[in-house]
């Protein structure tokens, strides 16, 4: 049977699926001609990332597909309800790339309490006489150990980043509408600790949180999660991590927050209208950016290819039993 892994796959999946008998391609097709590619080459799975698109005229076009399958979260770039109607099963990998989202939440907590964002982009153009300037701008920032993070959604990947700012000594709250109880299993030096999380409401965690940081879904109606509003009632100096989606917080409200002070840093990896974010957002001297590459590590590449080749040996042993 032969897999199309339009958008690449690590070679841990390859291995994998090779070893099951599988015939692999890696060779990036056009997306103008999927349908013709698919056909003549006789594909019978075709996996994507973000990148390919499989929509209605690739479901209805290739009558031979039997499986689809998306290397991480997010599935908008399949039409899955129509590929599942036509009894073409989807899959994806929603956990492989958690942890990998939550260890560059913690390299922007670090960097937003300590300025390193903003000390890389001044000091290659300072002169000798700025050294002293910049040590003294850069030189109130704030430690981690102690300071409450109040973490909103506390799903996948807001459990990790709680284990991690627990690690760090941090207290850690969380809102989560849908959890009543968290107990995070712990491994420090192979030994296993059960750690409960603080739930609170939604007022307490905006009232109380030294750093906030979101791991929520787009809320369905569209509406920033945080806005004027919820910024108000946050503590003077708050520091906030976005590395959910663009727009779960409003980016205009965001920067009234850090023109008055209100909030002292931020972080983003995730824009409103990315691949071309707003530019008063990216040359904020109080933001930290990343390109929306949380979940984007070797590791989870590799766990994303190897999760996807079990699930497919799975997938087609079950239906040949
Ligand atoms: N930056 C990246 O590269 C990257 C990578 C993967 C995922 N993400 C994003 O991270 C976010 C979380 O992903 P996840 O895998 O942890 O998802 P998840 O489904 O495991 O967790 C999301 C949690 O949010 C909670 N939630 C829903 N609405 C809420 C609300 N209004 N207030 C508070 N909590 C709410 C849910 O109950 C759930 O527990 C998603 O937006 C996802 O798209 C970003």
């Amino acid at each position: 049977m032969k897999i199309l892994a339009n958008d690449g796959i690590a070679t841990s999946g390859i291995i994998a699926l090779e070893n099951a008998g599988f015939t692999i391609s890696t060779d990036k097709i056009d997306q103008k001609k999927l349908i013709d590619e698919i056909n003549k080459q006789n594909i019978e799975v075709i996996l994507v990332r973000s990148a390919t698109k499989v929509r209605q005229d690739i479901i209805d076009g290739c009558p031979n597909l039997k499986l689809i399958g998306r290397g991480g979260v997010g599935l908008d770039n399949i039409d899955v309800d129509y590929a599942r109607e036509k009894g073409v099963p989807v899959i994806n990998t929603p956990a492989a790339s958690s942890q990998s989202v939550a260890e560059l939440v913690m390299a922007h907590l670090f960097s937003i309490s300590r300025s390193v964002y903003d000390s890389n982009r001044k000091m290659p153009n300072s002169s000798n006489g700025d050294f002293k300037a910049l040590k003294k701008k850069y030189g109130k920032g704030a430690e981690l150990r102690g300071k409450t993070l109040g973490i909103i959604g506390c799903g996948k990947i807001g459990q990790y980043t709680a284990k991690y700012a627990l690690g760090c000594g941090m207290k850690v709250i969380a809102f989560d509408p849908f959890i009543d109880n968290i107990v995070l299993e712990i491994n420090i030096a192979d030994q296993m600790l059960n750690v409960p999380v603080n739930m609170v409401s939604f007022d307490e965690l905006l009232q109380t949180s030294d750093f906030i940081s979101l791991h929520v879904p787009m809320p369905g109606d569209g509406k920033a999660l945080i806005g004027n509003e919820e910024f108000e009632k946050m503590k003077t100096g708050v520091r906030i991590v976005n590395a959910a989606r663009g727009g779960v917080i409003d980016e205009d409200a965001l920067i009234n927050a850090l023109n008055s002070e209100k909030v002292s840093s931020a972080a983003l990896d995730v824009f409103v209208n990315e691949p071309s974010p707003r530019v008063d957002i990216i040359t904020h001297d109080k933001i930290s950016l990343t390109p929306h590459v949380g979940a984007a590590t070797v590791e989870a590449q590799e766990r994303i290819g190897t999760e996807l080749a079990n699930q497919i040996i799975k997938h087609f042993n079950t239906i040949s039993v």
